[in-house]
């Protein structure tokens, strides 16, 4: 479809060079799974951790790709045995075919295939939608708040959005790159050409290069062909830093609910001094994780939730609530329970970050019972009891400190049982 987004650059390079590059035979062996869009995850941002997904559930996944985010929602979706479903949208029909044949491969019977551009999304799939993923494809058009108002036009009021743009500072050296490539780039060269002439310019860089320093940053080096096109010779790439995540979402009459992972965009997490401390708690959410951003310098994406400015409620699940069960994701709880009994400590690393934190024995209980099915009121009342030195008190400690932790890591979410 011809639009006015400058689509067709877009089309040959994502015609040529499908992306993410995936294998449809690999399915039979995982499923990628990932942020935004985990269905505890978006369920734990958008609804509070209370969506019922044995009612209907509508999805589009706009700039689609080879089909990350829609097999993995329609995989999860249809392992709850509700009846939601997914419509993938993309501009390119060779990723589009590399993701139906995913889906095929996992006989998957939710995703409705559609061809075309998400800024006429209003006409060729009108929605409305519950939840809405748009993931690496707001950065690559001429105007992403464009399709942003697009994409909230087809939006249930009391939907949200899981999206991606790249960020600024952990891509240093990237737009160096890619500003030196199109000087040397012949608008003749076939989009192979161009690959060949990126890796010979590639293979020498000096030691001072950013890009060579940048060690946050590697996929020319790690995802073929189509991974180096889609960082040095795009044909439309911008970055956004937190504030102007927030211009565009408030642009489009939506507020941004959170940052993923939330630690990522703590700034009190390395500043010790506690003058400091208490200045960074007294500025608004959103300056706080700009201030982080800057401080750390490792951000590459901005991963986050988004509802309408309007909608009502609450959106992001709430820990202090009694009925909402902690769910891990990628944990088992009686597993990563007995590690840290003997460790006393959890460590992560996140955005080329490495954190640690100390672990109690309290929290080691609460987390041993964190399989999604249990909730709050009723960890407390089966710790209590199991442990005849926990009082409620300390229970309460235990929990918000570990959920946090967890939460802020994107290692936990809320649901109902
Ligand atoms: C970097 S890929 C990301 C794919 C996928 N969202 C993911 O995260 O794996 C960008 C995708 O957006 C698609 N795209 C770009 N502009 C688009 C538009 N205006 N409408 C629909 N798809 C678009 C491209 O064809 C490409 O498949």
């Amino acid at each position: 479809m011809a639009t006015s987004d400058g689509a067709e650059a877009l089309s040959e390079q994502y015609e040529n060079f499908p992306y993410p590059p995936r294998d449809p035979a690999d399915e039979t062996q995982r499923l990628i799974t990932g942020s935004p869009s985990q269905l505890d995850e978006l369920n734990h941002y958008v609804f509070g951790g209370r969506r019922d997904f044995s009612k209907p559930f509508r999805a589009l996944v706009a700039g689609g790709g080879t089909g990350d985010a829609a097999i993995m929602l329609a995989q999860q979706l249809a392992d709850t045995g509700g009846p939601g479903d997914v419509t993938y949208l993309d501009l390119s029909a060779t990723s589009r075919s590399i993701a139906e044949a995913r889906a095929k491969a996992r006989s998957l019977k939710n995703i409705r295939f559609l061809s075309g551009s998400l800024l006429d999304v209003s006409s060729i799939a009108p929605g409305p939608y519950d939840y809405i993923d748009c993931c690496g494809v707001l950065h690559h058009l001429s105007d992403p708040a464009a399709g942003l108002q697009a994409l909230r036009d087809v939006l249930a009021n009391d939907g949200g959005m899981g999206l991606m743009v790249y960020a600024p500072y952990g891509r240093t050296g990237v737009y160096q790159a890619q500003s030196m490539l199109r000087s040397l780039g012949k608008s003749s060269e076939t989009p192979g050409d161009r690959v060949k002439i990126a890796q010979a310019v590639l293979k020498d860089l000096p030691q001072t290069n950013w890009l060579r320093r940048n060690p946050l940053v590697g996929d020319h080096l790690n995802e073929g062909d189509a991974g180096l096109y889609d960082l040095l010779l795009h044909s439309q790439d911008r970055a956004y830093t937190v504030q102007e995540v927030n211009e565009l979402v408030t642009g489009a009459d939506m507020k941004v609910v959170s940052f993923i992972a939330p630690f990522a965009y703590d700034p009190t997490l390395h500043l010790s001094d506690p003058k400091i401390t208490e200045r960074l708690n007294a500025l608004p959410w959103i300056e706080r994780c700009a201030f982080a951003e800057q401080l750390t310098g490792s951000l590459k994406t901005h991963i986050f939730y988004a509802t309408k400015s309007t909608r009502k409620g609450k959106s992001v699940a709430d820990a202090a609530e009694l009925d909402l069960a902690p769910i891990l994701v990628g944990l088992d709880p009686k597993q990563a329970a007995t590690a840290l009994r003997q460790s006393g400590q959890l460590n992560a690393e996140l955005e080329g970050l490495k954190l640690s934190f100390p672990v109690s024995s309290e929290e080691c209980s609460v987390l041993e019972l964190m399989n999604g099915s249990q909730t709050r009121q009723e960890l407390l009342n089966i710790l209590t009891v199991l442990r005849t030195d926990m009082t409620p008190e300390a229970f309460d400690t235990a929990y918000d400190r570990l959920f946090r932790i967890l939460n802020g890591l994107n290692l936990a979410f809320l649901r109902t049982p």
